[in-house]
């Protein structure tokens, strides 16, 4: 491929020293290629004079174009010049792929089913401009200056008074205000990895976790979840092959609740389990935990932080790191989010952001302040949630009704996001290219791994949409599924399945998976005709 508008879906693109794939194109104003090389995805933007560079962190991508000149810079010798110029960890940095997108599924005809939004639409804009006025009337001085980098003292309050609301009992010096959870997680990274340490997490993890890993030079080691969360015998096993080796996790980074991509939510026993064997074997676990307000049906669990340190207790805990965020329960655009942590711990990490960014913004912290103090927080979230709920049943209807019986999918009790599973034949990087043609995006199974699984699953998300344009979106993706399988019945010889299957009802008691992507499609193939 010579040029931008040369491209064509699996044209070769020459990323640095690396050859990737075209998987999608848009052609609006302007010219967007998305490019696939070794699961990372690139978003390449044709500018006016018809080439594109993007530095990817990794590498640099050039497209080049004869029309622009570049006298005495051969691709080879910039190539070169780059090489010498970066850091070695930045050859492990990557894109997240949920970022790349955003170029494309912010395209007003683009249904998105791919970011992990709130609808922010939902927060009444006259009390927005009552909050901020009150903040220009009482405290624009101090809203415009810099502030402590542990954070505003008011807000600190007003986090104390959220976790306790979830029984997790926690003193204002014990946590620090960080720029959204995305912070926390990048600071406890910086505080605690050296290149090549361990970190332990689910499979699926947190998509935009794993950019923050690699950047530290992490090497992940996933482990395999069910209906209940993370599969604590594994993680035994695990741990006690690396101690075999002479190796220990640095720390396990878990989404317990309403998971991230998975929508399931750890049970009971593996909690406690969990929070036992980091006090064992004096492991930190760090529990990320943005979605538990976000109930929609079911009795509320204990977070492991609140398992660590009952009410009562006078110990501050010592083995879970807990990160919260105000991003889903109120705006991701305030970027405010917290960390609480044993205090040796905290002060690291409160050393790691003064290098980063000194303090989070104060001016959205005021905005915080502002909030809690009119008390409306708990009315605020129920609406949310009786919209998201609402928004999670028209997706598992629009599953049921229009994806092929060989598909499976989460029912998930609360958060955002359903996990869907499809026959390993199917690719859902490939899918995307095709879906976006169809003006429909999600986010491809293999964003959630670091080690090329998750290839036939993708997550989607259910809370930025209407229930209209989710049942669109997820009939358009239905019809390309439909699509694939019949081809490769045509192929294969093998029968497709007749009918779409209808989701089974919810468990009381915990998140239904159906299955996560471990399982091969012989597998299932075999356990349907057992
Ligand atoms: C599990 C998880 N952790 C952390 C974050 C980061 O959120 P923020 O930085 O907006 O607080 C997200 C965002 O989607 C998430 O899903």
């Amino acid at each position: 491929m010579r040029t931008a508008q040369d491209a064509v879906p699996g044209a070769a693109v020459l990323c640095a020293h690396r050859v990737g794939a075209v998987v999608a194109i848009w052609q609006g104003w302007e010219l967007t290629v998305i490019v696939r090389y070794r699961g990372v995805y690139v978003t390449i933007v044709k500018e006016p004079h018809g080439v594109a560079d993007r530095h990817d962190g990794e590498s640099v991508m050039s497209i080049t174009d004869d029309k622009r000149p570049r006298p005495g810079r051969s691709a080879a010798h910039e190539l070169e010049r780059y090489g010498a110029l970066f850091a070695a960890r930045t050859g492990r940095m990557r894109s997240s792929v949920m970022r790349d997108l955003m170029a494309i599924t912010e395209r007003p005809e683009v249904i998105s089913l791919a970011g992990g939004l709130p609808d922010t639409s939902m927060f009444e804009p006259e009390l927005f401009r009552s909050l901020m006025g009150q903040i220009a009337d009482d405290s624009a001085a101090q809203a415009l200056q810099y502030g402590p980098t542990e954070g505003l003292q008011a807000v600190k309050e007003s986090i104390v008074e959220l976790m306790a609301a979830e029984d997790m009992i926690v003193a204002s010096d014990e946590l620090i205000v960080t720029s959204g959870g995305q912070q926390a997680i990048d600071l406890v990274c910086k505080a605690l990895l050296d290149p090549g340490d361990i970190v332990i997490a689910e499979a699926p993890t947190y998509p935009g976790a794993i950019p923050t890993f690699c950047s530290y030079e992490a090497k992940l080691v996933q482990i395999e979840m069910d209906a209940d969360g993370m599969q604590i015998d594994v993680l035994e096993q695990k741990l006690a092959e690396l101690e075999a080796a002479g190796r220990r996790p640095k720390f396990i980074y878990t989404i317990p609740t309403f998971h991230n991509p998975a929508g399931v939510t750890m049970s009971l026993p593996r909690r406690r389990r969990l929070v036992d064997l980091a006090r064992e074997r004096e492991l930190l676990v760090l529990e990320d935990n943005p979605y538990s307000m976000l109930r929609y049906e079911g009795e509320g669990l204990p977070t492991l932080r609140s398992l660590e340190t009952p009410r009562g207790s006078r110990d501050g805990g010592d083995f879970v790191v807990y990160t919260g965020t105000m991003s889903k329960i109120l705006s991701p655009g305030i970027r405010v989010g917290w960390v609480v942590a044993p205090r040796p711990v905290l002060a690291k990490l409160n050393l790691g952001k003064q290098s980063a960014d000194l303090c989070s913004s104060s001016l959205t912290q005021h905005f915080v302040a502002a909030y809690f103090a009119t008390g409306d927080w708990r009315e605020y979230i129920d609406v949310m949630c009786e919209c998201y709920r609402q928004r999670r049943d028209a997706i598992l209807d629009a599953l049921a009704e229009h994806l092929p019986a060989e598909a499976s999918w989460t029912h998930p009790q609360g958060g955002l996001f359903v996990w869907v599973t499809l026959p390993d034949y199917i690719d859902t990087t490939d899918l995307l290219a095709r879906a976006l043609q169809e003006n429909v995006a999600f986010v491809p199974g293999e964003a959630a791994y670091d080690d090329g699984r998750g290839h036939s699953s993708m997550r989607l998300n259910f809370s930025s949409s209407t229930e209209q344009q989710i049942r669109e979106g997820v009939r358009r993706i239905g019809k390309i599924v439909a699509d694939q399988v019949a081809l490769y019945g045509t192929l294969t010889g093998a029968r497709p399945a007749r009918a779409p299957r209808v989701a089974p009802a919810a468990e009381p008691s915990m998140a239904e998976v159906l299955s996560l992507p471990r399982r091969s499609a012989r597998d299932r193939r075999r356990s349907r005709d057992a």
